[in-house]
């Protein structure tokens, strides 16, 4: 069912709504982040580096990934954001599809070690991820301070295989 799947990127506010209504868990902090890939407004504090990505499946968007580094963020490390999948694709595959993808173009932008952030309370969340071979690092607070929502927040990690 993947195999219909590519990893696309736009800039197309267009591209981006239908994704946040069916990906409420999001919320506005990644609505806001949208405007800012679409060209419409600016962040706060500025990230190194960003790249996002669109899941389109058979003409539809679906999930949505990103990968990103701030000004503190060392060359060989790099963040998964904005990442999910439409509620009625969940638990098919569909988001380990994304995050292999997503992996990919980690490596290609030379990163060894991909790094999240999760919400301390998403137990689901952790085990998708677990289940995708990252470890968990710890909190935000102890491990990376300031580079989270929340300093509350979980950070997972995983190297990246050549
Ligand atoms: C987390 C999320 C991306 C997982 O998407 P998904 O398409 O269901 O993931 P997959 O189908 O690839 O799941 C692979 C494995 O991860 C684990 N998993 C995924 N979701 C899970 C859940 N809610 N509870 C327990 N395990 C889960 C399972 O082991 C699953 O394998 P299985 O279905 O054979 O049991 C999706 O729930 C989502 O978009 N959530 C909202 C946005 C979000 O919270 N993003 C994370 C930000 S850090």
């Amino acid at each position: 069912m993947n195999s219909d799947c590519e990893l696309i990127v736009t800039k197309k506010v267009e591209d981006f709504i239908p994704l946040f209504r069916g990906i409420p868990e999001l919320g506005d902090p990644v609505f806001l982040s949208m405007l800012h890939w679409c060209g419409v407004g600016k962040r706060a504090t500025e990230l190194k580096s960003w790249r996002v990505y669109v899941v389109r499946c058979r003409d539809c968007n679906v999930g949505v990934s990103g990968l990103y580094q701030r000004p503190e963020t060392v060359s060989s490390e790099i963040w998964l954001g904005w990442f999910g999948v439409v509620a009625e694709k969940r638990r098919t595959g569909l988001a380990t599809w994304c995050l292999q993808a997503t992996e990919k173009e980690a490596r290609r932008l030379r990163a060894t070690r991909l790094l999240v952030y999760c919400d301390r309370t998403a137990a689901g969340v952790h085990r998708f991820y677990t289940t995708n071979r990252f470890e968990l690092i710890g909190n935000a607070d102890e491990h990376f301070p300031g580079a989270t929502a929340t300093d509350k927040d979980l950070i997972f990690g995983k190297r990246l295989a050549d």
